[in-house]
């Protein structure tokens, strides 16, 4: 079941023994503060050297790294968008970020993929929104994808926490399925 491999935790991504963790970057991939910063910083500086040879990304898209010195073989970098009023297509970047991000992952043979909660930060989206996006688009991508074995939302404070946690009970809810159902 898709809804089995998604788990909400609180925590610092950059300690997570994941395959491959998603960093909220920016287009430059030159590093920034909140996770972004984190993630740099816990990796060290060859991090920053394969990001420069790769140069940006653009809104809604994904690039993978190593993960150096981070327990995580990979980094995912992924630029969300920022909150104007979701009036500019906020919520279809947002729903790339995690789709690409994830492709990605089963492209490198990541099993288990962290995600911090992209834009919600620097970006301003709002976090119930942002959460419910994140949630959806991963449970779609899981339901027909059975290499990933488990993705991890890690969020940083208990307000993200939990944000993430009200979205996926509401999406198991939508499902028909309560938090912990046994497997058919
Ligand atoms: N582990 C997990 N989550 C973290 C960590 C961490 N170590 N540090 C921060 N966060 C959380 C924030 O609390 C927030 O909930 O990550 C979420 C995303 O916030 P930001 O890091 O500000 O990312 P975002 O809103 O996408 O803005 C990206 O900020 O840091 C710059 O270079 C980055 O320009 C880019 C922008």
């Amino acid at each position: 079941m898709a809804n089995e491999r998604i788990s909400v935790v609180q925590g610092d991504i950059t300690l997570e023994r994941v395959d491959a963790i998603v960093n909220a970057a920016n287009s430059s991939l030159l590093g920034g503060g909140g996770v972004d910063g984190a993630i740099h910083r816990a990796a060290g500086p060859k991090l920053l050297t394969e990001c420069r040879r790769i140069g940006g990304c653009d809104t809604g898209e994904a690039v993978v790294t190593g993960g150096y010195r981070l327990p995580a073989k990979w980094v995912i970098h992924t630029v969300g968008p920022v909150w104007h009023g979701g009036g500019l297509g906020e919520a279809e970047l947002l729903t790339n970020c995690y789709r690409n991000a994830l492709r990605l992952a089963v492209e490198n043979g990541a099993r288990t993929v962290a995600f911090p909660s992209i834009s919600t930060g620097a970006y301003r989206y709002p976090v119930d929104e942002a959460s419910r996006i994140a949630i959806r688009t991963v449970s779609e991508f899981l339901s027909v994808d059975d290499t990933i074995e488990e993705v991890r939302f890690v969020c940083f404070d208990t307000h993200t926490y939990s944000a993430y946690q009200r979205a996926l009970e509401e999406h198991l809810g939508t499902q028909g399925l309560p938090r912990n159902s046994a497997s058919p």
